[in-house]
């Protein structure tokens, strides 16, 4: 988490690194920092909250935004609260070195001890100021320069960091390095000018020329010169590799839209197609993925598919589970990522394990990943950052093509993960035979109809805002879904509890009698899927097991209900389906109500507290 922000160029830094800044502040909004260099001086300024408060600050002091250098960081705290001191960017000692930094330092407190005992005191709690002081110590002691000072720090330290540091004795360069957190450089014409940054948003509109670095690895950047790319470990040089942008302004702006939110809800239709085009071949009645085709053997032969995830892409893997099983008769597993890394799973050569998630770079699904294939899994990974680490670390894998999420809760992402589960737990159905063939082009037509279908729930969103604005002051509510759509139900609370801050629980809806029910009166409200197919029924009798409570129900059905509408205190209506493919569209009104819930209530729907899009820390 935390987002880093750099420029060292001709142009004036300020406006690059704070737009950054905003651009990245999906990754953590406690607190925000930026360092501007003069020439001279260094001109620091940071605060407690928002990026848009520290533009505020630095209104009245025009000085502090003077400079072809800069350096920015918006923070999600874990050591020291957030408060103005504990805010980065850090100096050292000597007031000569600035380090902005994401991720955790493990041994900081050791380093500290250390480095106290050598007459270095500290200002803040974070162990981001131990580590520029740590670099400080090296550079003195070994009497180097900034770089080789940096890799010899680097090789003392536990833990996990994105870092840029400055110095301002040698100012046309910027040192960075990575283990386990993000960070890319954008490369400028002629290389008079460089950006760095958590990922490429900040840059975009500058230049498609990106730099990743991989772990373990950092980048001297000289202005005029080039980027030197060495291995922290033994200083050894790695030939970097520049990659062709894709990304475009467009995408990582609201367009529009009040919220990202909002906007990423209404661009599912599209997500959808991107994420299916070219890879399901309706005249050729054939998925074609050849991520999958190279190693058919593996997921055929496999004693069981293990899905890992955390958040959201966990409630896709959980779809994966009902759809892999259903279509494809594969066992499979599903796994919170943090739970699986460290209870000494027992994982063989035979097991396949797919790892899902939006940003590629969530700390527990990595290390799940690391962890299963040192044990000799085959590891498949569904990511929607290109080039991230977990689209890097697996032996293969498929990228949703949903397009920048910036959005904190999760939306297009849920729905194209679920796309590429579908997809592939038929092509394997279909190489298995485990699907008759007429029932495969069956689900081929019925997947292609489904952004459309999208598109026309999405017009349902004036009745949905209603139904919000009566259960909008609810304390607690639940949700209940059976079968393919009980991940649903649990991401339908996930939403509303991540940006409203009410209390939800997801349920699959026979659950309810062994607990939930106890709960219910007349101010729960219930959001039940009763779609046609799969437990029709069974749904209707735990509806009427809820009314008989006095419970309030809010049931999405499938178009030409007739018995749970008579029920339901509400209902929305969601065009009618393949079973396996209802959750694509009984999420949407889901998503829908959260948003206008949270919007009623004044929340802050993009960056909801406490929470990071990308969570790179345990
Ligand atoms: C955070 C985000 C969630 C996301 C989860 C997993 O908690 O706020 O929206 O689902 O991380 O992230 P990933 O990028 O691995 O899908």
């Amino acid at each position: 988490m935390c987002g880093i922000s750099a420029y060292i160029g001709y142009r004036k830094a300020y406006p690059i690194v704070i737009n950054g800044l905003k651009r990245l502040e999906y990754r953590g909004y406690d607190s925000a920092g930026v360092m501007i260099f003069d020439g001279e001086n260094m001109h620091l300024s940071k605060t407690k909250g928002k990026v848009s408060h520290l533009e505020e600050i630095i209104k009245s002091k025009p000085k502090s935004k003077v400079g072809n250098i800069g350096m920015g960081h918006t923070r999600w705290a874990t050591h020291g609260v957030p408060n103005d001191v504990n805010s980065h960017p850090h100096f050292s000692q000597s007031g000569d070195l600035v380090l902005v930094h994401n991720g955790i330092i493990e041994n900081y407190d050791t380093i500290k001890k250390e480095l106290i005992s050598r007459g270095y005191s500290f200002k803040s709690d974070t162990d981001t100021e131990v580590l520029v002081n740590l670099i400080e110590e090296v550079k003195l002691t070994e009497g180097c320069k900034l770089g080789k000072a940096v890799q010899l720090a680097l090789t003392n330290v536990v833990g996990a960091y994105a870092i840029a540091v400055f110095d301002k004795n040698r100012p046309n360069e910027i040192i960075v390095a990575r283990l386990g957190s993000p960070i890319a450089i954008g490369v400028g014409k002629d290389n008079k000018e460089f950006f760095v940054a958590s990922d490429a948003s900040p840059f975009v509109e500058y230049t498609k020329d990106a730099i990743y670095l991989e772990d373990e690895e950092m980048a001297i950047i000289r202005v005029g010169k080039g980027v030197k790319v060495h291995k922290i470990m033994d200083d050894a040089l790695v030939q970097p590799e520049i990659q062709k942008l894709q990304m475009s302004l467009d995408q990582i702006e609201k367009g529009g839209f009040d919220h990202f939110m909002l906007k990423e809800i209404y661009e599912q239709p599209k997500a959808i197609t991107d994420t299916f085009r070219g890879r399901m071949l309706l005249e050729e009645k054939i998925i074609k993925m050849s991520s999958i085709e190279t190693y058919l053997d593996k997921f055929l032969n496999a004693n069981r598919i293990i899905i890992v995830a955390c958040g959201t892409s966990w409630h896709a893997g959980l779809v994966g589970e009902y759809l892999f099983e259903d279509l494809a008769r594969i066992p499979v597993e599903v796994e919170y990522a943090s739970e699986f890394r460290y209870r000494n799973p027992i994982i063989t050569n035979k097991d396949v394990v797919i790892a899902i998630s939006q940003s590629g770079e969530t700390a527990d699904t990595l290390a799940a990943i690391k962890l299963a294939k040192s044990m000799g899994a085959f590891v498949y990974g569904i990511c929607n950052v290109v080039g991230s680490s977990i689209a890097r670390e697996t032996h293969s894998g498929a990228y949703t093509h949903a397009g920048p999420e910036i959005g904190v809760a999760s939306t297009k992402a849920f729905t194209t993960q679920i796309t590429v589960l579908t997809l592939i737990a038929l092509k394997l159905g279909q190489a298995k035979g485990s699907i008759p063939q007429h029932n495969f082009e069956n689900y081929l037509e019925k997947m292609q109809l489904i952004p459309k279908q999208v598109e026309e729930l999405l017009q349902i969103d004036e009745k949905v805002k209603e139904i919000a604005s009566v259960y909008k002051d609810a304390k607690n509510c639940l949700y209940l879904g059976r079968g393919f759509n009980f991940p649903v139900a649990l991401e339908g609370a996930l939403k509303l509890k991540e940006i409203s801050y009410i209390h939800a629980e997801g349920y699959p809806a026979a659950e309810m009698k062994h607990g939930p029910i106890a709960l219910i009166d007349e101010n729960m409200p219930i959001f039940v899927i009763a779609t046609n197919k799969g437990h029709y029924e069974k749904v209707v009798s735990n509806i009427q097991e809820i009314k008989s409570r006095a419970g309030k129900i809010i049931a999405i059905v499938t178009e030409g209900d007739v018995t749970v509408k008579e029920i339901a205190d509400h209902y929305i209506e969601v065009p009618d389906t393949e079973e396996a493919l209802t959750p694509l569209l009984t999420t949407i009104p889901l998503q829908l109500l959260s948003y206008h819930i949270a919007v009623m209530l004044g929340k802050n729907v993009d960056q909801p507290r406490n929470l990071a899009k990308s969570v790179t820390v345990e």
